[in-house]
C-alpha cells in the first residue's frame, strides 16, 4: 500500500482555483471605512498592488500561476499527501487518515504559497519594500523569505508575547534580511495609542496589522502584506487543494472528510475550496474549520461588518468576527490568535457548506503528542488543531464503525515552537489556560 503520494514538478497547478466563481450566492463587498461604500480598486491601490487587487475582485475560474512562481514554488511543491497508518492503528480506528503535509516549505509552513506569489507580483510593479504583521512568526519569516527570492526589503510587526515565546522565528527572519518588531511598538502612531492605554499588552495581530499599514502608507515605494483572510491569499493557497486532488485520484480514494485549522482562514480554505465545488456539485463531504476555543471566531463571533485591524485602518468586511478589539489569550497557537475571519470562509459557514469547531489548547497538544509519536513529525500548535479534529473525527468513525476517509491539512511543523511543547509536557499549559480565561 502507498503511503506517500507524490507528485512530479510538472504536476505543480498551473492555474489558481478561485471558488468566487461557483459560489451559489453573492458575496457582500467591503466597504470604505469612512464613506461605508464598496471599495473599488483605488481605494485599495495605495497599499496592493494592482494584479493583486484584480485578484481580490477576479471572478474568474481559473487564474494563471506565473512561471516564475511555479519555479519558486517547485523548492518543496508538489508537497506530499501522507497516510497516516501508524495514527490510525493506534486509534484502532477503521477510518483512513490523510494529511497534506506543508511543513516541506523552506519556512515551515504553507505560508510561502501566497508569501511567493505576493512578493512576486509587487516585484513586476516596483516595489521595493513589503511591510507586514506576524503572529507566531510563520508567515513573517515566509514573506521574509520570499522577499529576498525577489530581491526587496521587508519589515515585520510581530505580536509581541510571540515574539517572545519564539526566538527563533525572529533569527530566521533576520537570517533572510528582513527587519523585525515586537508589536505593539513605538514606532507607528497605533501602536503607540495602544501603549499609552496598556505599556503590557501582550499584542494581537489586529494591532500588528494597524501598525503594518501605517508604516506601508508612509514608506515610499512600499506597500503592505497579508498573510490570510484576503480573497487572493486564499486564492493563491488552493495549490494546496488542487494537489490534493490529484494525489487522491492516484489511489483511487476521495475524502468524505476535509479538516483544516483556522486563524485567518487561509490553509483551511487553500485545501478546502476545491473540494467545497464538488460539494456545490453534489458530493457528499464534511468539511470542518478547527478553531481555538479561546478565539472562537467561527463558532461564537458575529456576522458583521468589522475592520480587519484594530486600530479601523482597514476597509470593512462582512465576516465571523469577535470584535476588531478583542485580544485573545495568550495560547501558543499565536498564528489562530485573530478576531475575524476570510469573508469567503464565513460566507461558507453561514451557507452550511462547511462547518466549525472550537478546541482546547490541552486537547489539542494531547493530540499533537500523540500524532508527534506515531507519525514521527511534530506539528506546529495551530496545525495541531486539525491534528486532533481529525483524531476526533477517527473516534467517532470507530464508535460507529464507519469506515470513512479522512483528510487534514499539516500546515506546519513545530520545530520552533518546542517551548509550546516543553510548556505542556511540563504542566504549565493548563495554569496558562486558566489564567488567560480569568483575565
Ligand atoms: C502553521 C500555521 N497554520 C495555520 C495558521 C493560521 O493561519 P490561516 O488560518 O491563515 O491558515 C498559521 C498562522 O500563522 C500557521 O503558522
Amino acid at each position: 500500500m502507498e503511503t506517500r503520494i507524490l507528485l512530479k514538478e510538472d504536476q505543480i497547478p498551473t492555474h489558481y482555483y478561485n471558488i468566487l466563481a461557483d459560489l451559489p450566492f453573492a458575496m457582500d463587498p467591503p466597504l470604505h471605512p469612512g464613506t461605508k461604500q464598496p471599495i473599488g480598486p483605488a481605494d485599495m491601490s495605495p497599499i496592493f498592488p494592482m494584479a493583486l487587487i484584480e485578484q481580490e475582485m477576479s471572478p474568474q475560474r481559473e487564474v494563471p500561476i506565473p512561471d516564475k512562481v511555479r519555479e519558486a514554488y517547485a523548492i518543496y511543491r508538489p508537497t506530499p499527501l501522507i497516510r497516516a497508518t501508524r495514527l490510525e492503528q493506534a486509534l484502532k480506528t477503521p477510518a483512513k487518515i490523510y494529511y497534506k503535509y506543508e511543513g516541506v516549505s523552506p519556512t515551515g509552513s504553507h505560508k510561502p504559497n501566497t508569501a511567493i506569489a505576493q512578493a512576486y507580483f509587487n516585484m513586476l510593479e516596483g516595489t521595493k519594500k513589503l511591510v507586514t504583521e506576524t503572529g507566531a512568526g510563520q508567515w513573517g519569516s515566509s514573506l521574509a523569505y520570499a522577499c529576498h527570492l525577489f530581491g526587496m526589503e521587508c519589515t515585520v510587526y510581530m505580536v509581541k508575547v510571540s515574539f517572545y515565546q519564539k526566538p527563533y522565528r525572529k533569527t530566521m527572519m533576520n537570517l533572510f534580511g528582513a527587519e523585525i518588531y515586537p508589536s505593539p511598538s513605538n514606532r507607528t502612531e497605533a501602536g503607540k495609542a495602544i501603549l499609552a492605554k496598556d505599556p503590557d499588552c501582550p499584542g494581537s495581530l489586529g494591532i500588528a496589522i494597524s501598525e503594518a499599514i501605517e508604516e506601508a502608507v508612509k514608506t515610499p515605494n512600499a506597500k503592505y502584506s497579508l498573510g490570510s483572510v484576503l480573497n487572493h491569499v486564499v486564492l493563491h493557497q488552493t495549490v494546496i487543494g488542487l494537489e490534493t486532488q490529484e494525489q487522491f485520484a492516484v489511489v483511487g480514494d476521495y475524502p468524505d472528510v476535509v479538516i483544516g485549522c483556522h486563524g485567518g482562514g487561509s490553509n483551511f480554505a487553500g485545501l478546502a475550496m476545491p473540494f467545497v465545488r464538488d460539494k456545490i456539485n453534489g458530493k457528499n463531504i464534511d468539511i470542518i474549520a478547527a478553531e481555538p476555543a479561546s478565539c472562537p471566531t467561527l463558532t461564537q463571533g458575529k456576522v458583521e461588518y468589522d475592520f480587519g485591524d484594530t486600530a479601523g485602518m482597514t476597509p470593512l468586511m462582512k465576516m465571523h468576527t469577535l470584535g476588531h478589539d478583542f485580544i485573545p489569550p495568550s495560547i501558543h497557537a499565536g498564528g489562530l490568535r485573530y478576531h475575524g475571519a476570510s469573508p469567503i470562509v464565513s460566507a461558507l459557514v453561514s451557507n452550511n457548506l462547511v462547518r466549525a469547531e472550537a478546541l482546547e489548547q490541552l486537547e489539542i497538544f494531547k493530540g499533537a503528542m500523540l500524532f508527534a509519536k506515531t507519525e514521527g513529525t511534530i506539528p506546529a500548535p495551530e496545525s495541531s488543531h486539525a491534528v486532533q479534529m481529525a483524531i476526533r473525527e477517527a473516534e467517532n468513525a470507530r464508535e460507529e464503525g464507519k469506515e470513512k476517509t479522512i483528510v487534514f491539512n499539516l500546515s506546519g511543523h513545530g520545530l520552533l515552537d518546542l517551548s509550546a511543547y516543553e510548556a505542556y509536557l511540563n504542566g504549565e499549559l493548563q495554569r496558562e489556560e486558566r489564567e488567560a480565561e480569568v483575565a
